[in-house]
């Protein structure tokens, strides 16, 4: 397994809109893999392909307190949403910037697994936001994009000075 590289806002493959796997095998599994590793080793609880600009339908998060729940989620469609919710997000590719966005409370997801096999699981809470957060970056949108343009201004010149001041 690998760690990979994790794209960085306000980099612009952040912005490409993933296409679908075609056939789940032994390339797909080795990138889930190292996806999940990356994640792990971060440390964060949800990563998308198109973070480590792979521009396919695949998420994986684990939003348990001892990371024994990896979830796997390829070509991800939401088939049901309902209710409300607001939480405080982060992200990999936008580090140190926290902030509150509004999703749906509830969501179904239909989806392959790691073995290519199709199902469908219900979600709430953080984990439903973390779904909803991860497969905005498949349609190439990353959370800070639900602010205020001035707020968005803002993170990007923070997170530009930060780069300046790491090189
Ligand atoms: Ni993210």
């Amino acid at each position: 397994m690998a760690i990979l590289n994790i794209l960085r806002y306000p980099d612009p493959r952040l912005h490409t809109v993933a296409q679908p796997v075609n056939a789940v095998d032994t390339r797909i599994r080795r990138l889930v893999d190292d996806m999940a590793e990356t994640m792990y080793a971060a440390p964060g609880i949800g990563l998308a392909a198109t973070q480590v600009n792979v521009h396919e339908r695949i998420i994986v998060l684990d939003t348990s307190d001892d990371k024994t729940g990896l979830r796997v989620f390829i070509n991800p469609r939401i088939t049901a949403r309902s209710g409300e919710q607001e939480r405080e997000e982060g992200c990999l590719s936008v580090p140190g910037i926290y902030e509150t966005v509004r999703r749906a409370e509830k969501i179904t997801v239909e989806a392959l697994d790691r073995d290519g096999q199709p199902f469908t699981t219900e979600a709430e809470g953080l984990l439903a936001v973390c779904i909803q957060h991860e497969m905005d970056h498949l349609e190439g949108k990353v959370f800070v994009e639900y602010l205020s343009q001035l707020k968005q201004g803002r993170i990007k010149n923070k997170l530009k000075k930060r780069l300046r001041e790491t090189m």
